[in-house]
């Protein structure tokens, strides 16, 4: 079977739901950055989505620039130690950045980045993340744009992967239990 619908158990947040909470965030986005120049950078792979999606919304004249970061150990659960895979193109001194993700889960990732970005000289840091699980947290992460705080429960869509799979999905969903089997 290649369709994925059979695969999705719970639609958690509609595209619909999505599109109108980045509307928001655009708008509060446009409000903070008023007279700056903005580098929007997005976390590959899973910000693809949130990163095209929010950038489309904002009249704030914005860079945009990619970085791809891995956790060291095993599996898919974040360790806190990250290692860049492809690193920005831009330099960051004086720039204000805002850096978009599809999720907040431990923290880990975010932590890290966060820290290793403010050591290159930026004016500003942000973040601004289409997901939160609270729930989740390992360490505290300030964020100021969040667009949902989510259950502590594995979902799949709008960039978010089961291995590798179903990012390209349009809503944030729960997959069912025999795609796990
Ligand atoms: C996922 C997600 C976030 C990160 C969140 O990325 O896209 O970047 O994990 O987890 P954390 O808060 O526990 O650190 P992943 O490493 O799976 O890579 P991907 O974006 O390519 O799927
Ligand atoms: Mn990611
Ligand atoms: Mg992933």
């Amino acid at each position: 079977q290649t369709d994925v619908a059979g695969d999705i158990a719970d639609i958690l947040l509609t595209e619909e739901q999505i599109g109108a909470k980045l509307d928001e965030l655009a708008a509060q986005i446009d409000r903070d950055y008023e007279g700056k120049d903005l580098l929007l950078v997005g976390v590959l792979k899973g910000a693809v989505m949130v990163m095209a999606d929010l950038s489309r919304r904002l009249h704030t004249k914005a860079e945009m620039d990619w970085m791809a970061v891995s956790s060291y150990g095993s599996g898919t659960k974040s360790s806190g130690v990250v290692r860049i895979l492809k690193d920005l193109d831009t330099d960051l001194t004086g720039r204000n950045v805002l850096i978009v993700e599809d999720i907040i889960d431990s923290g880990l990732t975010l932590s890290w980045l966060v820290a290793n970005l403010r050591s290159r000289g930026p004016a500003s840091v942000e973040i601004a993340a289409a997901l939160r699980k609270p729930e989740a947290a390992k360490v505290d992460v300030e964020v100021k744009y969040v667009g949902f705080e989510i259950p502590n429960e594995f979902v799949v869509g709008y960039g978010l992967d089961y291995a590798e799979r179903y990012r390209n999905l349009p809503f944030v969903a729960t997959l069912a239990p025999h795609v796990y089997s």
